[in-house]
């Protein structure tokens, strides 16, 4: 059978691993999937440093512009990052060329998700995103296909698994901030700039896309109110924790009388509380329905092999042919955001 040929755009955490899960799980992914998948093509800037991974003989493409548009590859798997420049200049390119695009970039996706869906549906193919929102956790795929008969009333997340191990960390082994941040980093968690985790603005790029899917809304990244974690100190921790409570970056976007509220802020939750004890880079989303109640997914939000596990999901989709929508609607059937007076 005819493999599926992929590129690799980007071979930082994310690429890296996924490159070495598609060597290291050649067979069982061909068994599920059909047909193998095979790396075709890939494009990172320093061509001499060590992956972990042999890539040395794939073609190699100093552009990922160029190798959305000439590669010899069946799909795109952007893992560069950031909402312009070289990552949406190739998704635009892969997409306008009828390539199918899989992607972990959430903040490509609160800015220009919609508009590249409907490039995606004008060109007959697809864009894929499950690693966007909390890593490892399936929740793209729930809140799209498993809660469709559902009227969702509220989300509630810990979405930023950066911020999340370091306010464990702090909580529990009064660390300093810099020091768990640097420890963050160097586990591949923080994004490449990190003001973006600590600032909460990635929390908050996710947020704006699980918006859209429980609400059929266009994304709306402007109306997020946003406050990171940047001024939360040992002694705000401390004090929180004699009154029983945990300080957590909690994401909530909720349906209210005026309309649609969405925001990002540091939260005292008591510790009995089930995000109270959702600890280390674990992500958790809880989405309350009308035929539900509420449910809870957790699970590891970042990381190589768990952000490389739901590109992987995404990945397979497309061997297989079974692929799902952009959003939970049509592009063209999303509906306008209306911002709840706050
Ligand atoms: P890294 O910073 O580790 O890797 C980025 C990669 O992109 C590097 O290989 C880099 O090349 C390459 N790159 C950067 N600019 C260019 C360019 N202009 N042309 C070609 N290649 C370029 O990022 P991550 O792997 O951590 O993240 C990738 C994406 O996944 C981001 O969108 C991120 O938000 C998202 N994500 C990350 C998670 C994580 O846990 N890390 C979890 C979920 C999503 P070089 O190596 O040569 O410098
Ligand atoms: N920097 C992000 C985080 C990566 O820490 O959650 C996963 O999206």
């Amino acid at each position: 059978t005819k493999p599926l040929r992929i590129g690799i755009a980007g071979l930082g955490t994310v690429g890296a691993s996924l490159a070495r899960l598609l060597i290291t799980k050649s067979e069982t992914i061909t068994r599920r999937a059909g047909r193998p998948i095979e790396i075709g093509a890939v494009s990172a800037r320093d061509k001499t440093r060590d992956r972990g991974v042999d890539l040395s003989a794939l073609a190699w493409f100093d552009d990922p512009v160029k190798l959305a548009q000439d590669g010899e590859i069946d799909a795109l798997v952007e893992l560069i990052g950031g909402s312009e420049g070289a990552a949406l200049d190739c998704v635009r390119a892969a997409l306008s060329r009828g390539l199918p695009v899989v992607t972990a970039n959430k903040a490509l996706l609160a800015h220009h998700g919609v508009a590249l869906a409907r490039l995606a549906a004008e060109n007959g193919t697809e864009l894929l995103y499950e690693a966007a929102v909390a890593g490892g956790i399936p929740i793209i795929k729930a809140m799209r296909e498993s809660l469709s008969g559902n009227e969702v009333s509220r989300v509630t997340g810990i979405l930023n698994g950066t911020c999340n191990y370091m306010l464990t960390r702090m909580e529990r082994e009064n660390l300093s901030f810099e020091a768990c941040l640097r420890d963050a980093q160097a586990l591949g968690y923080a994004e490449a700039d990190p003001t973006f985790d600590i600032g909460g603005f990635d929390a908050a790029h996710k947020l704006a896309i699980l918006t859209s899917l429980a609400f059929g809304t266009e994304i709306d990244i402007d109306s997020v109110y946003v406050e990171g974690i940047q001024s939360i100190t040992a002694e705000d921790i401390a004090a929180a924790t004699e009154l029983g409570y945990t300080i957590k970056l909690l994401a909530v976007a909720q349906k209210t009388d005026t309309g649609i509220e969405q925001r990002v802020h540091p939260t005292m939750i008591p510790a009995e509380a089930a995000m109270a004890q959702i600890s280390g880079v674990t992500n958790a989303v809880t989405v309350d329905t009308d035929l539900l109640g509420s449910i809870m997914l957790a699970g590891p939000g970042a990381g190589g092999n768990a952000t490389a596990s739901a590109v992987l999901s995404d990945v397979m989709d497309l061997a297989t042919g079974v692929v799902p929508p952009t959003f939970a609607v049509p592009p063209d059937r999303l509906v306008p955001y209306e911002r709840a007076r706050m």
